[in-house]
């Protein structure tokens, strides 16, 4: 039998940048008796995180839950507000830009991908200038990821909606939040986003297996008028049935109940310090590259991740060998380097169930290993994250302070 976490003593060091390690509470929520998805317990239930689901995503607006992956929200996000054969503009931002290009072309829909070099954010002038040129409205969407998990740059969504209202051009506006929702500030109704997806696995401290669509008045309409063959996906039947606090077919009931565990917990610390918590850990992080000597990925200061680092490793080094080795030393996780950065780059997530020691432990693993692995570095890497985060102050809550 496959054995899973088969380590001697201790737990193990999840450090990929999702799926994250998910809180004891969670797991305790998740490991009760499934009970009947159409009966009045589970209603409530269903009422509970649909309406607690939206603080998170900071709008008013339906929230749509899948069971699915995020991948499964990608598509939902595209079969509900296009039609086969429209124009869409996308921007090749890491991996998941790309493979979210790869379905717009699976699914018969026109996408233009705008370059990118895999270490930057979108360029809002880019996304003015193309949608200037687009006179006659051809393109009916713009789809974006807020946070590039392959790469650690997170883009600035307030001002590629800018972009569109400044080209005057009526496209939706579609951003993947699957790796910065419930961990970086993100704004479905203030920054004006038509349909945000989102997953269950990282920031909302889940399992894999819950995919999310916040839906605008907008998006609802095109929805209406979208020439897209979808059942499974659509969200007027889910909405319908959501106002009953159910679904048209049998949710993740389970799942579900983590999901209320899990909005317990983060709406209990309160967002904002949950995005304080982690640009603590973002910075403490880059704290420790800098002071190992290592590059960051991501170029611009502005676009950093405060979910996660990409560090490169030095020519010659081989990051999947660094990773290995502190697996098998240390028993710690970190996220490998996806398509064209495979070997470059390990990323380090620091998002999620989180506090200041697991950061330090989690930087620890890395200085450790560097030194094994013969990584051209200095020494100071975990004291230079430590200075940052006692600098930064104590992220613990008030009612804990004062215990
Ligand atoms: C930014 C981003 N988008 C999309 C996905 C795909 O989500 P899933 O693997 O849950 O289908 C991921 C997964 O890591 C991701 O990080």
């Amino acid at each position: 039998m496959l054995k899973l976490n088969s380590h001697p003593s201790g737990r193990h060091f999840l450090q990929i940048p999702g799926p994250t390690n998910v809180p004891d509470a969670v797991l305790r929520a998740i490991d009760q008796p499934t009970i009947d998805h159409r009966g009045p317990e589970f209603a409530a239930l269903g009422r509970k995180v649909l309406a607690e689901i939206r603080q998170v995503f900071q709008t008013r607006q339906p929230v749509v839950i899948y069971p699915s992956s995020g991948t499964g929200a990608w598509e939902a996000a595209l079969a509900n507000a296009l039609t086969p054969g429209d124009a869409v503009l996308m921007v090749e931002t890491g991996h998941f830009a790309t493979l979210w290009k790869k379905m717009a072309v699976n699914l018969g829909l026109k996408p233009e991908f705008i370059a990118g070099d895999w270490r930057s954010g979108v360029d809002p002038a880019q996304i003015s200038a193309r949608l200037a040129e687009d006179r006659d409205h051809a393109i009916k969407a713009v789809c974006v990821v807020h946070n590039e998990t392959s790469t650690g740059v997170t883009s600035n969504i307030p001002a590629v909606r800018l972009a569109i209202d400044q080209a005057i051009h009526p496209a939706l506006l579609l951003v993947d939040t699957i790796s910065s929702l419930g961990s970086l500030d993100y704004r479905h109704d203030e920054w004006g986003v038509d349909v945000t997806v989102g997953g269950s696995q990282k920031g909302l401290m889940l399992p894999p297996g819950l995919g999310f669509n916040a839906v605008s008045d907008k998006a609802l309409a095109a929805a209406k008028a979208s020439g897209f063959p979808r059942s499974y996906w659509r969200w007027d039947e889910i909405i319908e049935a959501n106002k009953g606090g159910s679904w048209p077919y049998t949710p993740s009931t389970n799942l579900l109940y983590g999901l209320s565990a899990a909005l317990d917990q983060l709406l209990a610390e309160g967002l904002p310090n949950v995005f304080a918590r982690h640009r603590r850990y973002g910075e403490a992080t880059r704290a420790a590259v800098r002071a190992w000597g290592l590059e960051i990925l991501c170029r611009d200061p502005a676009e950093y991740s405060d979910a996660l680092t990409a560090v490169v490793l030095p020519e010659g080094h081989d990051a999947d060998a660094l990773r290995s080795l502190i697996l098998e030393k240390f028993n710690m996780s970190l996220g490998t380097g996806l398509a064209k950065l495979k070997g470059r780059v390990f990323r380090i997530g620091h998002l999620g169930d989180f506090n200041d020691l697991t950061l330090i432990g989690t930087l620890a693993g890395v200085e450790m290993g560097l030194a094994l692995a013969g990584v051209p570095h200095r020494a100071g890497g975990v004291k230079a994250a430590m200075d940052s985060l006692c600098a930064a102050g104590s992220h613990l809550p008030e009612q804990r302070k004062a215990a």
